[in-house]
């Protein structure tokens, strides 16, 4: 098990568009392993490959409830090929923008296509919780956060009270090089 260290916004890779992975190695293997781990550890639903620094594209998910059976979903580019007429609001967080929410809308059902680890093409229909998490972790990989579905008014106070805390919690922490 290997923990790899989350980005955090305004870092810049979170804001690059991906590219299609061609071949699955041992080491994309790898990747979506510790990228498991990582999201278990933190812990959260959902992770790109652009929140650990990586830009191939490729996701991880679990979004069972809480005391549930893990349900881990690996995913190689994944492409939300339908989405419902239907909307859904889901309040919404990142790992990569810590303790911050906002309510998102987003098609309340989506159908995901995406390759699995063992290089078959898959597709599967995904509805609340679910649908929302594939559309926020897709998102990420074409370089698109949450708050960028949210008012903009909404939006820069989120980013303000994040650094805000960011700037406090790193009062008092031994200084970096
Ligand atoms: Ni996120």
């Amino acid at each position: 098990m290997a923990l790899l260290p989350i980005i955090l916004t305004p870092e810049p890779v979170l804001r690059e568009t991906a590219k299609p992975v061609e071949t699955i190695t041992d080491e994309l293997l790898k990747l979506l392993d510790d990228m498991a781990d990582t999201m278990y550890d933190a812990p959260g639903i959902g992770l790109a490959a652009n929140q650990v620094g990586r830009l191939e594209r490729v996701i991880v998910m679990d979004c069972a409830k809480e005391g549930a059976a893990p349900e881990l979903w690996k995913m190689i580019n994944p492409e939300i090929i339908s989405r419902s007429d239907e909307l859904a609001v889901l309040e919404e967080g990142c790992l990569s923008i810590p303790d911050q929410t906002a309510d998102v809308e987003r098609p309340a059902i989506v159908e995901v296509k995406y390759t699995d680890i063992a290089g078959k093409e898959q597709r599967l229909t995904c509805e609340g919780l679910l649908a929302a998490c594939v559309q926020h972790e897709v998102d990420h990989l074409d370089g698109v956060l949450f708050i960028d579905h949210i008012s903009r008014l909404k939006r820069d106070m989120i980013i303000r009270r994040f650094m805000k805390e960011m700037r406090q919690s790193s009062v008092g922490a031994p200084k970096g090089q």
